[in-house]
């Protein structure tokens, strides 16, 4: 059973320093040279189309399968640089399994990707050199500052030591933990933690972000911080791929979106168009005189005012009441998840 293999995935805790050093020396290895994904699964590397500049991803195929379990099933993807990029699904739907395969950690099964311009099966170290991976566990960092933290990753990334005064402080205050610089890791509050892993993503400055459920846990607070400082992110010029249950958010937040269940991806584009697309968009909700309540599916004003004409002008009954509803993605996955919409 194949698992993540590079400790910069933060389920598999970076061991700390050693105790009486500050902090360790950096590593011999760049995270980038750490061995390609492990041989003996049949990899598809061929890529069929030519590079695309205007992608940021750019995926074919992918597939994952843990035995006879499809955990990602033929998922292509183009994500367009500069944009954030959301992935919905149910708990086990895939996401976080992409997001591995995208981030060099995990070998896929087949199909082929690639992530700022290099494939993270072939070129692993070109990947993790432009691109910042958040996972959804952090890993256990006992007796850590905040600003250690960010400092033994800086190391791990080879960053001048002469440097890290600057780029720590910058990140910090970026993600607005300066006062906590000196707290102990493990005593952050869940989004102070999130935020200082996202801090860390950013330490090697990707240009791209791999952000897997960051707002998991957060209060609502916390989660409008966070959109704030995503966009705020983009603004500089980075690209985003986040995955997320809070729906509505990254409705307002991504330029498109990806629904993902049993590891197929069902549709993807900016939010406005997988609703039409799915036919999960606007309805209106009519009371008739009679006590009946019919939904009908509309596609925009024009269709709305039409069939309010329609009703009164050719429907017997009265109309007693006229519901706009516009369902979101909430609704969307409400009705993923309970097979409503296949
Ligand atoms: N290492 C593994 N071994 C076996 N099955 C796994 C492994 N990792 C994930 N899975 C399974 O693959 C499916 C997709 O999991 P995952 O990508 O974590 O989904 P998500 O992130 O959307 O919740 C799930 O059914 C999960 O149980
Ligand atoms: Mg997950």
């Amino acid at each position: 059973m194949d698992e993540p293999i590079s400790p910069i995935n933060g389920s598999r805790p970076v061991p700390p320093p050693p105790t009486g050093s500050p902090l360790p020396p950096p590593p011999a290895a760049d995270l980038g040279s750490l061995a390609p994904p492990s041989p003996g699964t049949a990899v598809e590397l061929i890529e069929p189309t030519a590079p695309r500049d205007d992608l940021i991803i750019e995926a074919r195929g992918l597939t994952k399968h843990y035995g006879s379990l499809k955990a990602l099933d033929n998922v292509d993807l183009d994500i367009p640089k500069g944009s954030i990029f959301g992935i919905i699904g149910p708990n086990g739907a895939g996401k976080s399994t992409a997001f591995l395969i995208l981030a060099t950690l995990l070998t896929p099964t087949a199909g082929w990707a690639r992530v700022c311009g290099h494939s993270p099966m072939a070129e692993p170290a070109a990947v993790r050199r432009r691109m910042g991976y958040m996972p959804d566990v952090m890993g256990v960092y006992e007796n850590l500052t905040v600003k250690e933290y960010l400092e033994f990753h800086a190391a791990t990334y080879h960053i001048e030591r002469s440097e890290w005064p600057s780029l720590v402080g910058g990140l910090l205050e970026l993600v607005d933990l300066d006062v906590k610089r000196d707290t102990i890791v493990d005593d952050l509050s869940r989004g102070m933690k999130q935020r200082l892993s996202l801090a860390r993503a950013l330490v090697h400055d990707p240009e791209l972000l791999i952000l897997d459920e960051p707002a998991s846990g957060l209060d609502p607070r916390a989660r409008i911080e966070l959109r704030e400082l995503l966009l705020q992110l983009q603004g500089m010029g980075k690209s985003i791929v986040i995955s997320s249950h809070i729906l509505a958010e990254l409705q307002q937040m991504c330029d498109a979106i990806g629904v993902i269940e049993a590891g197929q991806l069902l549709a993807s584009g900016p939010p406005g168009r997988i609703l039409a697309q799915l036919g999960v968009g606007r309805s209106v909700r009519v009371r008739f005189g009679d006590g009946t309540v019919e939904e009908f599916p509309v596609a925009g004003d024009d269709e709305q005012q039409a069939l309010l004409r329609k009703l009164i002008v050719d429907d017997d009954r009265a109309v007693l009441e006229f519901t706009t509803v516009d369902k979101n993605l909430e609704d969307l996955f409400l009705q993923i998840t309970q097979g409503i919409v296949q």
